[in-house]
Parts: C-alpha cells; sequence; structure tokens
C-alpha cells in the first residue's frame, strides 16, 4: 500500500533516499517509514543524564529486558560545543555503535537552547555571556534562567551546533539508519515569565501581530492583543519560540532529512493553567498547536510528553495532537500504573508513531536484567511487566498494525476501573470484549473485571467478516451487527500465531473449548485471527 505517490512532509527541497526514515501521509493517514517498513516505536528514554557511553553500558540491558526497539537519548549541546566552533560527537559516535550492537533505533533529544523551558544545557560559554546570548527579562524587569528568542546571536550559535550535528550523523549514519528521528530542544518555551519582557521585545509586542499568522489562522490583522485577547502574551511566545526552532530544524534537515520532532510540557495538569508558571510560555500546548502549525513546518510532529494519569484525559491529550495536520507521537509518558493499557488507545485509536516511557533506567533500577532475582529488581520488574509484555507481543507485528492505524478498522477495547466490557462495532460484526470473570444474569453473560486491571485488547478489522485480536486478559465475543437480518454469529475458523516480517504465521487452530464462548486473549498475551459467518 505505500507503492503508491507518498508525500514526503515537513522539509521540501530534499528528496530522501530509499531506506531513510521518514514520515510520509497518505490521505489522513501518517506512518513512520524505518528501513522501508511502518514502524512503531516501541521505546524508553533514558534519564536526562544518562546520554553517555558509559553509563548508557548499565542501561542498554534494560531496553533488552523491556523488549523495546528504540532508545531514546540526550544529546548535550554544553559537551558537544564546549567551545564555540569546536564539535565533540565522541559519545554520539560511541552510542550509535552501542546501539547497533543491541539491535536498537535511536532517537536523539537535542538538548540546547531550551531544556524543561529552561536554559540549562547551553554551554557555558553561552550561560557566561547575557550581553551576546540574552536571557528573558520578567515582567518585573528581572533576568529569568531562560535563553531569549529574539536573540539571533543565540539562535545561529545553537543552529551552528545543531547543522554540525546532522552533518555528523549523516557521515556516521547515513547508511545504516541506526537514528530514525531527533527531538530539537526538549519542552521548548519559558517558565518564570509568559513572554520576553526586554524593551525590544515590547516594542514588538505593541506592534501588529505578522500577516503570516493572522492569514494561517484566518483572524483578521491586529495588535498581538487585539488578535489573541487573553492568550497575546503567550501566542507571542509560542510564535517566537516556534519560529526560532523551524530556522534550526530547517538547517539541521538540509544536512540530513530525518523526521523532526518538538516534545511538549502539556497545561493538562493538576493546576492552574497559567503559562510561564504552571507550564513552559510558547510551546506547543494544545491551545498553541495552530501557531506551532503555522509557523514550524520544518517540524514534522509536534509531539506531547503525556504524563497524564486518568485514561479520559489521557486520550483527551491523544486526540488534540492526533490532527489531519499533525501525527500524534507519544516521545515521554508513564512505564507502570495505567499506562501500558493507555498505550493500547494511543496506537489503536490515535494512531500514535511511537510510546516511550521516559526515565528507563529509572523504571527498571538500573541493573537489569543481571539484577532481575534480586528483591529490589524483582519488584521493578513486576511494576514494569506489563510494558515489558506489551513489546514482546506487539514488537514483531509494528509494521502490520502501523499498516491498519489511520484506516478507521483499529481498535482500542481497554479495561478501566468500573468498565469491565467494551463493545465495539464493525463492518458486519458486534465485538465485544470482557474482562474477568464472567457471572450469567438477567440480560446474558457480564464480566466483573481483572484483579489488577489488566484488560487490554486491539482489534482490527482486517475484511468484513475477518478480524485480527490482539492483547491480554480479555475474552472477545462477536453477533451480527444490530439492524442486519442475521441473528448468530459462528467462528469459521480461529487461528492463534504472530506476524513475522508482515506475514502471519499460524501456530495452531483453535476449536472446541477455546471457542465455545468466545475467544480468549490470555494473561502472557495472544495474538488470534478469526474468520466469521452468521446465519
Ligand atoms: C520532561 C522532560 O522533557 C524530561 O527531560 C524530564 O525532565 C522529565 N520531564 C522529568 O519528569
Amino acid at each position: 500500500m505505500f507503492r503508491k505517490t507518498i508525500l514526503l512532509i515537513g522539509f521540501s527541497g530534499v528528496l530522501a533516499a530509499a531506506q531513510m526514515p521518514q514520515i510520509v501521509k497518505q490521505g489522513q493517514k501518517y506512518t513512520l517509514m524505518v528501513d522501508g517498513k511502518p514502524f512503531i516505536v516501541l521505546g524508553g528514554q533514558v534519564n536526562n543524564s544518562s546520554g553517555w557511553p558509559g553509563r548508557m553500558q548499565e542501561i542498554w540491558p534494560v531496553f533488552k529486558a523491556l523488549n523495546a526497539n528504540t532508545a531514546e537519548i540526550p544529546v548535550y549541546w554544553e559537551v558537544v560545543e564546549p567551545k564555540p566552533g569546536e564539535f565533540h560527537f565522541e559519545a554520539v559516535d560511541q552510542i550509535v555503535r552501542d546501539a547497533r550492537t543491541q539491535r536498537l533505533h535511536v532517537v536523539f533529544l537535542w538538548f540546547a537552547t531550551w531544556k524543561n523551558g529552561a536554559m540549562d544545557y547551553a554551554p557555558s560559554w553561552v550561560k557566561g555571556d547575557p550581553v551576546k546570548y540574552p536571557r528573558m527579562i520578567d515582567s518585573g524587569g528581572q533576568q529569568v534562567r531562560v535563553l531569549s528568542p529574539h536573540s539571533e546571536n543565540t539562535r545561529s550559535a545553537d543552529q551552528g551546533a545543531f547543522v554540525a550535528f546532522m552533518r555528523h550523523l549523516k557521515e556516521v549514519d547515513g547508511d545504516a539508519h541506526t537514528v530514525i528521528m531527533v527531538q530539537v530542544e526538549n519542552e521548548p518555551g519559558s517558565l518564570f515569565t509568559d513572554r520576553d519582557h526586554s524593551p525590544a521585545s515590547n516594542k514588538l509586542f505593541e506592534g501588529p501581530a505578522p500577516a503570516a499568522l493572522t492569514t494561517a489562522l484566518k483572524r483578521p490583522a491586529g495588535t498581538w492583543s487585539e488578535v489573541f485577547g487573553a492568550e497575546a502574551d503567550e501566542s507571542f511566545a509560542a510564535w517566537h519560540v516556534a519560529r526560532y526552532i523551524n530556522e534550526i530544524a530547517a538547517a539541521g534537515k538540509k544536512e540530513y532529512p530525518l523526521p523532526l520532532y518538538v516534545n511538549v510540557w502539556l497545561r493538562e495538569q493538576k493546576n492552574f493553567m497559567r503559562p510561564g508558571e504552571n507550564y513552559p510560555s510558547g510551546g506547543g500546548t494544545a491551545n498553541m498547536l495552530d501557531i506551532w502549525k503555522a509557523s514550524a513546518p520544518a517540524i514534522d510532529v509536534i509531539a506531547p510528553d503525556n504524563y497524564v494519569t486518568d485514561y479520559m484525559n489521557y486520550r483527551a491529550v491523544c486526540e488534540s495532537y492526533h490532527r489531519p495536520d499533525n501525527p500524534l507521537l507519544i516521545p515521554e509518558t508513564g512505564g507502570t500504573g495505567g499506562y501500558p493499557r493507555y498505550m493500547f488507545y494511543a496506537i489503536a485509536d490515535f494512531d500514535t508513531l511511537g510510546f516511550s516511557p521516559f526515565g528507563i533506567d529509572r523504571i527498571a533500577g538500573g541493573a537489569l536484567p543481571a539484577a532481575a532475582g534480586a528483591a529490589a529488581g524483582q519488584s521493578m520488574m513486576d511494576l514494569v511487566r506489563p510494558l515489558i509484555d506489551n513489546y514482546r507481543l506487539l514488537g514483531p507485528a509494528v509494521d502490520k498494525i502501523a499498516e491498519l492505524q489511520g484506516t478507521g478498522k483499529l481498535r482500542s477495547a481497554v479495561e478501566e476501573d468500573q468498565l469491565t466490557e467494551r463493545l465495539l462495532v464493525f463492518t458486519n460484526y458486534e465485538v465485544l470484549a470482557q474482562f474477568g470473570p464472567t457471572r450469567t444474569s438477567y440480560g446474558g453473560t457480564f464480566a466483573s473485571g481483572t484483579a489488577k486491571t489488566t484488560g487490554r485488547a486491539m482489534v482490527a478489522e482486517l475484511a468484513p467478516d475477518e478480524f485480527l485480536l490482539i492483547g491480554f486478559d480479555s475474552r472477545i465475543r462477536f453477533e451480527p451487527r444490530r439492524g442486519s437480518k442475521l441473528k448468530n454469529s459462528q467462528f469459521v475458523w480461529v487461528e492463534e500465531g504472530r506476524y513475522e516480517d508482515g506475514e502471519w504465521k499460524t501456530t495452531r487452530r483453535l476449536n472446541g473449548d477455546e471457542t465455545f464462548f468466545g475467544v480468549s486473549l490470555p494473561s502472557q498475551g495472544g495474538m488470534l485471527r478469526a474468520k466469521l459467518m452468521s446465519y
């Protein structure tokens, strides 16, 4: 299905080589292509100070233990360019070599002008020269610990380093494509102030909002305050931060056109929603997404760091970043508790290009699998077990699942507290996923939920009478879709199996007790294909 004309999104000047990682768009469907095949990042992000080859030696086994296919690892401007114009990529090179040995892909995270709405990864020669590389000024006239997006000096310094980095990546990885994406900056925007209140920025702020922006947003012309009202300061910040990053990204892409994304510190948290206080002002938050899409065409994806803890709001975040002009990608999230379940929503309902819990070294205690038997390690393993199981089950099938994403044929059925059944309606069949023990009472057979809320499944309609079922702790039953004259359904056959290189391999046929009451996806996970008929 990818043989047809495909549209390369993002930077348009360079047509990538055949096997170059890229994000393609066909109709409304986005697919991350890696090694020429659809791919989903089943990843993990290491802690902030773990992007060192020595430290990574301790963490690589964790990725193996997780069954991850991708490692997200920071690259630090302060380390890459300790003196202006003097570049060091030894750590990058070693990490790329080691990732190949581990048979893992890498997403590098460019920690530079911005890190968590501050400037902490700027080299000391930037930190030490606030005249040349100015900080933002808050509304009280005080400097804050954030570089100003209005400084040409700072932008061009960051850009020079990023260009050198991308050029170097092409040299060392342009054939192998171990590195599949790069995150430009980290949670950009400003903590401590809603925008730069320096005299020069104030003057800009009092002027008109740029015509390019108002036209793109289909809003009437006017000053920032006239056009954006209460969100004027934040919108001004978003436009300038996005354009600053766009210039850096476009220059980097010219060197080596890898997919590029920017991650977002969300505003959807349990607190006030005040930009510059509760989250960085000017980042690609949901309310600023239109501005970001209009200002940063060289950025392929604006990607939410989705740490929202309840499933409704987790889904709402996924939904707001899953747009015709922006695929969903979750570069940071949790790895324990509800998150392994939420992964099923993200993949099946919102077509995410990737899912990567943050702090992998911490999650797994940094000592796996050698210490997997140790008491402390053991409990950590228990906590991440559902994630490990997800990655083990889905890993070999990511190309097939990515192919099904965005077609409207793939849906999640996930257990939540008091939500012990999910009913999905497809073309000819209704599919009921039930979680935990069942009891028969008036009106049918009902499920009471699993002990640890571990029911999670994906259902894909491969043909109107054929389904693929993937998941854990679920019993799946079928009925003819309501409205048809048919009253009963029956399995023609059910196969248990797995995907290998996109091909279905049957391990056995299920029948008898294994299909009489519907089919089951066991606790350790399973993949089934079922052909149905109705009468
Ligand atoms: C989000 C940031 O992007 C990460 O680098 C890290 O600081 C985490 N927060 C910590 O929770």
